[in-house]
């Protein structure tokens, strides 16, 4: 039997933690008897057993000699928050394993496959590989380059404005494009706003679907804690307060400001540095916290110098068949040329969404 299909499967199980096992990746776990899938699992969350754990929990027996463990990630081979999954699979006496994706940690990566082979076990390695790997884009990012992965996101008229002109609909794309939005909300551990986008549109940043209501960390970038004392803010007022965070500069920060935003109950990140450290202040900070990864809905004003100063790893911008934006308002890139690495097209209804690498 190809490998495929229980890696497809694996990987399947694996998107059902979709957003939950932050800062851990996604994993999946299938095991074939003859084949034939006879146990799953599935990391959950951190601090939860890893997905090879959970399908040699699910088989409950000893494995049969000719079973095959496909799992989507290398299998740790270090004591983490739980022991080695190169342990489990050897004490559990398993002779073949197939994987998805190296482990993407330079210090790990290739060390498990190394160790279930020298002890006998035989590894195929790449079965869906790229698809794998693909998956945990955010976690990849992390831990390879230590900082979060930044995307910026943009909703756009065809003549790249994302302030539609008065009068006009308030919502540039349809209900499809914008129901994507929320899936991507409900992955990122870390959503981003300016000020200036909190004062005129007063979101939510939340992700709403089948599930109910999901808030991740939500962020003010707000150098200046303009928003200090702005009654009737959801983000201020919500029953997710709590995730929120105001983001500023400590030489901006007044003393006045900080105790109005402690008394609504929102934390305050007053960042060391000048104005044009701050985007590097912050992401350092987002990375010691474990937020493998921040979806910044930036107005144009944004979105245009973070292009510029070439601060995003990577951009979803959702394109709208219409023109009439704000004749007022700028571009979300004006001008910037943004070539996209691996770049994908999809469309929702009729909005197509552009994503990939940036730079
Ligand atoms: N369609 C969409 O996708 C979308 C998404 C979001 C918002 N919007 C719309 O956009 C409009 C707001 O746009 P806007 O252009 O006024 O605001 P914006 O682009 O959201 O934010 C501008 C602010 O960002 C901060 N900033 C600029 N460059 C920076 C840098 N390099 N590093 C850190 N901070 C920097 C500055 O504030 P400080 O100097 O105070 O820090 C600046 O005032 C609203 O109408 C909203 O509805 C549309």
């Amino acid at each position: 039997m190809s490998a495929e299909p229980p890696m497809r499967r694996a990987l399947e199980l694996a998107r059902g933690a979709w957003g939950r096992t932050h800062p851990n990746p996604m994993v999946g776990a299938v095991i074939t008897e003859g084949g034939v899938i006879v146990a799953e699992g599935f990391h959950a969350a951190a601090g939860q057993p890893h997905a090879e754990v959970m399908a040699l929990r699910a088989l409950g027996r000893p494995p049969k000699p000719d079973a095959v463990l496909h799992v989507t990630l290398e299998p740790c081979c270090t004591h983490g928050r739980t022991p080695p999954c190169v342990d489990a699979i050897l004490r559990a006496g398993l002779r073949t394993v197939v994987i998805g994706a190296t482990d993407p940690n330079p210090a790990h990566a290739g060390k498990g496959v190394q160790l279930l082979r020298a002890a006998g076990v035989a590894v195929v390695e790449g079965v869906l590989g790229e698809e794998c790997a693909e998956l945990n884009f955010l976690f990849n990012h992390w831990i390879t380059v230590g900082r979060p992965l930044l995307a910026l996101k943009v909703a756009a008229t065809l003549d790249g404005k994302l302030v539609p002109a008065p009068g006009e609909p308030r919502d540039i794309t349809g209900p499809e494009a914008r129901a994507d939005v929320h899936r991507w909300r409900r992955l990122f551990p870390a959503i981003a706003v300016t000020a200036d986008t909190l004062l005129a549109d007063n979101p939510r940043l939340t992700a709403r679907d089948a599930e109910g209501e999901h808030a991740p960390v939500r962020f003010v970038l707000d150098r200046r804690f303009r928003s200090a004392g702005r009654a009737g803010l959801r983000l201020f007022t919500d029953a997710f307060r709590g995730r929120t965070i105001v983001v500023g500069l400590a030489g901006g920060a007044r003393a006045a400001d900080l105790a109005w935003y402690e008394a609504e109950g929102v934390t305050v990140w007053a960042l060391p540095g000048e104005e044009a450290d701050f985007l590097d202040a912050w992401a350092e900070r987002c990375a010691t916290e474990g937020l493998t990864g921040v979806l910044i809905e930036a107005g144009p004003r944004f979105a245009s110098a973070l292009l510029r100063e070439g601060s995003a790893d990577y951009l979803f911008a959702y394109v709208a068949p219409r023109l009439g934006g704000d004749p007022e308002s700028p571009t979300w890139f004006e001008g910037v040329d943004c070539p996209l690495r691996a770049g994908k097209t999809t469309l929702f209804g009729q909005d197509a969404l552009f994503r990939g690498y940036l730079g």
